[in-house]
């Protein structure tokens, strides 16, 4: 479905008609789709909302830099649009950086927050240089070269040896993203803020989910922003990479729905 948001349209999609709502922020540089493994899991015991951010899947592709507040307040438009006051916020790496950022302004229209594969620091300076040289790789030779690129960091070994299906499905997202969404995408996210600072201040329960083989966003920074944030919870999985909903669906849905049950309680 589409909704008119901030003058672009975004596409967005509900599954499961009771219990708390989920809304789920995808990573870079994907699309909603990457959620289906708990969008057709959780669903049953919770209203699960997925959401395309501007430049990605259904939505329109305007011109960037989509900043992380920018893409915060298309998140704030949904909710709005779908008359959702407070919602379990989710995202998935650049979608945690959205969550921080939508957190940092809106926290009482958050109820728990879900911070998978992400970091909260701001880009080290050799990191924001191959954001702009990837926006000039988009430029030159489209989303297939980026796709060619990215892949091999965003997998565990063992995912890319048992799941060449898994492999050949992120390629076709990714080869779907539009120019103007990934290099949008990769201009905020290589301008975006530090939120160490907001960490201590997250007042609501997080949950913090890392693949073991991450290296994109590896354990490391999930144990310091698990240190920081006063009520939260750690969930490691092994043989993960960065895209552990999608790699260890079964485990990560499990750990996710254990710990709303225990946050937000289960539906009635
Ligand atoms: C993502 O998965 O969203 C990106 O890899 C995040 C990043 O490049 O920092």
């Amino acid at each position: 479905m589409l909704a008119f948001i901030n003058g672009v349209n975004l596409g967005h999609e509900s599954r499961g008609t009771h219990g708390p709502v989920l809304l789920l922020l995808h990573g870079f540089p994907l699309n909603r789709t990457m959620w289906e493994p708990q969008l057709h899991d959780l669903s049953t015991d919770f209203r699960v909302v997925t959401m395309d951010f501007r430049g990605f899947g259904e939505s329109d592709a305007p011109k960037g830099p989509y900043t992380m507040e920018l893409l915060a307040e298309d998140v704030r438009g949904l909710l709005n649009h779908l008359a959702l006051e407070q919602v379990v916020l989710g995202g998935l790496s650049m979608g945690g950086y959205v969550a921080l950022a939508f957190y940092r302004k809106y926290p009482e229209r958050v109820r728990a927050l879900l911070l998978a594969d992400t970091r909260a620091g701001a880009d080290l300076p050799e990191v924001r240089k191959t954001r702009y040289e990837m926006i000039e790789l988009a430029q030159r030779e489209g989303p297939g070269a980026v796709a060619e690129r990215m892949l091999p960091r965003l997998l565990a070994p063992s995912t890319f040896q048992r799941h060449p299906e898994l492999v050949e499905r992120l390629r076709r997202i990714i080869e779907a993203a539009t120019v103007r969404g990934i290099t949008g995408a990769l201009a905020g996210m290589a301008e975006r803020p530090d939120s160490t600072d907001l960490l201590p201040k997250i007042a609501c329960p997080t949950l913090i989910i890392v693949g073991e083989n991450d290296i994109v966003t590896p354990p490391s920074e999930a144990r310091a922003m698990a240190d920081a944030i006063p009520l939260s919870r750690l969930c490691v999985i092994p043989e993960a990479g960065h895209l552990s909903n999608m790699e260890k669906p079964s485990i990560f849905n499990q750990s996710l729905r254990d710990w709303l049950y225990d946050v937000v309680g289960s539906p009635s």
